[in-house]
């Protein structure tokens, strides 16, 4: 446990340096939290699956749309990983190329052993494909005029920019060539002068090594954890299928329309983790979140259950500076629900409430009413549900889809 909180405080104080890892976490089935997300756990028999979603304007740093993580409660062991990737904003996330010149995309070499078809940096460009142009022909891609590690094709931005994403994608070429070539894995360089570069680290790794393609087609995004500002960027191929060929695009904005970025951050107060994620009960789910000043966790039992307290859900909030769940952290029973009708919506919501896993797909993805109470809001995402708790004496208004100190939505007598 104490492991799991270390790795956090180190995440939150170091910022984008380099640094050993820290401790190995004690495995334990305790749902991990997501800062700027929400994560469900629901438990059956032994096993713990945590689904985990960002919150509305953010995204996983990944480009996942949704998370889910498993734990065995006989062995503590978690399948893949137990924590989260991490929720960054959605915002800063715009393609550079197109506003820069063929002239600033420049290569280390280009193919020169078809006299018929040009493979230059400028072709470089993501989405780029064969072109003729009166007796010439362009390629779908650049590639490069031998396979080496000095390799690299870069761009010169018309302005220092803020970078946060790489996408990159394979050679694209016509149905009757055969070539089959794409950057398995890269590295990227950057510049502020065109003459000194620095690797992409990232909080884990000194010279952080990029996943590439697997096909020609398939774009492949990379959202860098620690974003850095430059003029000059270049990619630099590690791996490769057939050749080194690829399209490429930054993914960024100008830094002074991105205040939240930060080189090197200075926290002002250690982070506060005295409360942990309460385990669902039995047939049960268990959604957390972090509100100010509190953790707060959400349970409802599965289909066909029911709490043996007839609640529909029920709230648990720990403060963090003291540790202490109201009202203590003992949960109601998950029993099987002998009833046939389900439990009717509690008030009469103007706009009608979500309460069950399958309306979120006609309903698509966002904030909607919750059926069990005006305090309550289900979130949907990606097919998920997840009923969460508006902070202490906060309504659900349907209206704006927001936690307000009245409802339209929901009147309360
Ligand atoms: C959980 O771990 C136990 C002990 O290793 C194993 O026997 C069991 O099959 C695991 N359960 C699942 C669902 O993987
Ligand atoms: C691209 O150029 C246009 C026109 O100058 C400008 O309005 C836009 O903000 C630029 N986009 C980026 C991402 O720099
Ligand atoms: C960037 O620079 C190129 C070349 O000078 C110019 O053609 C282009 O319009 C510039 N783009 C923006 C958005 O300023
Ligand atoms: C590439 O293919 C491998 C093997 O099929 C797969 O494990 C990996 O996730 C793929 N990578 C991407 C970026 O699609
Ligand atoms: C947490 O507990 C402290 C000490 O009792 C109290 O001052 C504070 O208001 C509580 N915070 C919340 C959010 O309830
Ligand atoms: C909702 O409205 C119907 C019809 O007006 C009424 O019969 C029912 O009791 C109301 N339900 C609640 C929970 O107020």
């Amino acid at each position: 446990m104490a492991g799991y909180f270390i790795k956090l405080f180190l995440i939150f104080i170091i910022g984008c340096t380099y640094v050993e890892s820290a401790t190995t976490p004690v495995p334990r089935c305790i749902g991990p939290t997501l800062e700027n997300g929400i994560v469900q756990c629901s438990r059956k028999d032994q096993i713990l699956t945590c689904n985990g979603a960002c919150n509305t304007g953010y995204i996983f740093y990944t480009g996942a749309k949704e998370v889910g993580l498993t734990c065995n409660y006989s062995t503590g062991a978690w399948k893949t990983s137990d924590t989260f990737p991490e929720c960054i904003p959605d915002r800063c996330l715009t393609h550079l190329l197109p506003n820069v010149s063929d002239s600033a995309i420049t290569a280390s070499s280009a193919f020169s052993q078809s006299k018929s078809l040009y493979f230059g940096a400028d072709r470089g460009r993501l989405d780029s494909k064969i072109e003729r142009v009166g007796s010439a022909y362009y390629s779908g891609g650049w590639k490069a005029d031998i396979n080496t590690l000095e390799q690299y094709i870069q761009v010169e931005l018309n302005s220092t920019m803020l970078i946060r994403g790489v996408v990159t994608q394979g050679r694209s070429v016509l149905s009757e060539d055969s070539a089959n070539e794409y950057v398995t894995q890269y590295r990227i360089l950057y510049s502020a002068d065109g003459y000194t570069w620095q690797p992409y680290s990232s909080r884990q790794v000194n010279d952080q090594f990029l996943p590439g393609n697997n096909d020609t087609i398939t774009k492949v995004v990379n959202i860098l954890t620690c974003p850095f500002k430059a003029r000059f960027v270049r990619i630099n191929p590690l791996a490769w299928h057939e050749n080194i060929a690829l399209r490429f695009d930054l993914l960024g904005c100008d830094p002074s329309s991105y205040s939240e970025y930060h080189d090197s951050p200075t926290p002002t107060a250690r982070p506060t983790n005295l409360c942990q994620p309460l385990p669902p009960p039995s047939n049960g789910m268990m959604h957390c979140e972090k509100q100010v000043g509190v953790l707060s966790c959400v349970s409802n039992c599965v289909d066909k259950y029911k709490f043996d307290t007839d609640e529909m859900i029920i709230q648990k909030v720990c403060n963090q500076s003291t540790g202490v769940w109201n009202g203590g952290e003992g949960l109601p029973r998950c029993i099987y629900n002998t009833a046939l009708e389900p439990q009717p919506p509690a008030h009469n919501y103007t706009n009608g409430c979500v309460g069950l896993k399958k309306e979120c797909d006609s309903a698509g993805n966002g904030d909607f009413q919750a059926c069990a109470g005006c305090r309550f809001f289900s979130t949907c995402s990606e097919g998920y549900l997840y009923i969460r708790a508006c902070p202490e004496a906060l309504l659900f208004d349907a209206v704006s889809r927001l936690c307000d100190y009245r409802s339209r939505s929901c009147p309360v007598a």
